[in-house]
C-alpha cells in the first residue's frame, strides 16, 4: 500500500516525501508545480503532474495506484498574497480539500494528514497556544485551513474519514546535507529573506512593524525545523493506522523568537552585517504565534530534533549557500 503526498514537490512537502522513501515507504507524489520543484522530488517516489482540484486526474492517480493514506500539503500558503486574493486561497485550499474527499470517499481512503497552520488561531487569547483555544484567523489563508479542519471533521462524522491536522508554526529550516531546502518565487518568509540580505542578494531586510505588545516591538513567531515536521507526519500515519480518532496537534517549538531576534542570530550564524530597516506593520499579521506542543510530543511521541533557532538557521544557511539560485542550480 502506498501513501499519497499532494504537493510533495513543496518545501514541507518534499522534505516529508525523503522521509518517507527513507524509511522504506512506498510514496507516490502528485503536484502541479506551481510553487514546488520537481527535482526537489525523492526518485524513490512516483511523480504524477496535475492539480488536486482536477477530479478527473485525482481519480486516475487513485485507480492506478493502491493508496492507504493521503498526506495533504497542496495548498496555497503565503499569508500577505492571502490578504489581496482571498478567492484564489479559498478557491485552491478549500476547493481542491473537497475534491480531494469525493475521491477518497469514492475509493474507500480513509486516512488523511493535513497540513494546517497556526494562522487559524489568529490573535491568541494565551500564549503557549493550545489545541483547544480559540480559532478566529486575521487572514484568508487561516481562514481557510479553518474552514478545511471543520469539513474534515463533519467528513469524518458522515464518511468515517480519518484526519490529524498538523497546526504547523513558523517552518524554516533545510536537510542538514544541503540538499533539499527552501525555494519560494517570490520568496516572502523571513528566515529565507535575511540569508538573501546576507549573501547579498538584497540590499536590506525590512521589519514590519516595531509598535506590536511584545518586549522588543516586532512580531513574535514559534520556530520548528522543517525535518522535524517532516517526521511528525510519519507519526501521523501511524497514529490513524492504530486506529485512533481524529484530532488536531499544534507543531512548534513553545518558544518565541521576535523578528529583531531572529536577524541577531542570522547575523551570528553568517557573520554578516545584514542590513535592516523598520518598515510598517504588514497587513493580516498577528503579534505573537507560540505553540504548546506537548500533546504531540505525549500523543504521537515526537521528539523535536532542532530546539535552536541559530541550528535552524545554520541549515537553512548551508543549503542556501549550496543553491543560491534554488533548485535551478
Ligand atoms: N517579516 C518581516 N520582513 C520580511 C518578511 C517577514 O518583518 O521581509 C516578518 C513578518 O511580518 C512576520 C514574521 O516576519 O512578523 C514572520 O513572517 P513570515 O512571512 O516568515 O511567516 P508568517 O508568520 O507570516 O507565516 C508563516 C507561514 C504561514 C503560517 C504561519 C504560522 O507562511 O503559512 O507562519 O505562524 F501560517
Amino acid at each position: 500500500m502506498a501513501i499519497l503526498v499532494l504537493g510533495g514537490a513543496g518545501y514541507i512537502g518534499s522534505h516529508t516525501v525523503d522521509r518517507l522513501v527513507n524509511t522504506g515507504s512506498d510514496v507516490v507524489v502528485v503536484d502541479n508545480l506551481s510553487t514546488g520543484h520537481q527535482s526537489a522530488v525523492s526518485e524513490g517516489a512516483r511523480f504524477y503532474e496535475g492539480d488536486v482540484r482536477d477530479q478527473e486526474f485525482m481519480e486516475t492517480v487513485f485507480n492506478d495506484e493502491a493508496i492507504d493514506a493521503v498526506i495533504h500539503f497542496a495548498a496555497f500558503s503565503i499569508v500577505p498574497e492571502s490578504m489581496k486574493t482571498p478567492l484564489k486561497y479559498f478557491d485552491n485550499n478549500v476547493g481542491g480539500l473537497i475534491t480531494l474527499l469525493e475521491v477518497m470517499k469514492k475509493h474507500n481512503v480513509d486516512k488523511l494528514i493535513f497540513s494546517s497552520s497556526a494562522a487559524t488561531y489568529g490573535e491568541p487569547t494565551r500564549v503557549p497556544i493550545e489545541e483547544p483555544d480559540r480559532q478566529m484567523p486575521t487572514n484568508p489563508y487561516g481562514e481557510s485551513k479553518l474552514m478545511m479542519e471543520k469539513i474534515m471533521r463533519w467528513c469524518d462524522q458522515a464518511y468515517g474519514i480519518k484526519f490529524v491536522a498538523l497546526r504547523y508554526f513558523n517552518v524554516a529550516g533545510a536537510k542538514p546535507d544541503g540538499s533539499l531546502g527552501e525555494d519560494h518565487h517570490p520568496e516572502t518568509h523571513l528566515v529565507p529573506i535575511i540569508l538573501e540580505v546576507a549573501a547579498g542578494k538584497r540590499d536590506q531586510l525590512t521589519i514590519f512593524g516595531d509598535d506590536y505588545d511584545t518586549d522588543d516591538g516586532t512580531c513574535v513567531r514559534d520556530y520548528v525545523h522543517v525535518e522535524d515536521l517532516a517526521m511528525a507526519h510519519i507519526l501521523a500515519v501511524s497514529y490513524l493506522e492504530n486506529g485512533n480518532p481524529s484530532r488536531s496537534f499544534n507543531l512548534g517549538s513553545s518558544t518565541g523568537f521576535s523578528n529583531l531576534q531572529m536577524l541577531q542570530a542570522a547575523r551570528k550564524v553568517t557573520g554578516q552585517a545584514i542590513p535592516m530597516v523598520m518598515g510598517p506593520r504588514r497587513a493580516g499579521d498577528p503579534g505573537t504565534l507560540v505553540a504548546a506542543s506537548k500533546e504531540a510530543c505525549e500523543i504521537l511521541n515526537w521528539q523535536p530534533e532542532y530546539d535552536d533557532v541559530e541550528k535552524i538557521i545554520q541549515t537553512a544557511w548551508n543549503w542556501y549557500q549550496q543553491h543560491p539560485n534554488g533548485y535551478e542550480d
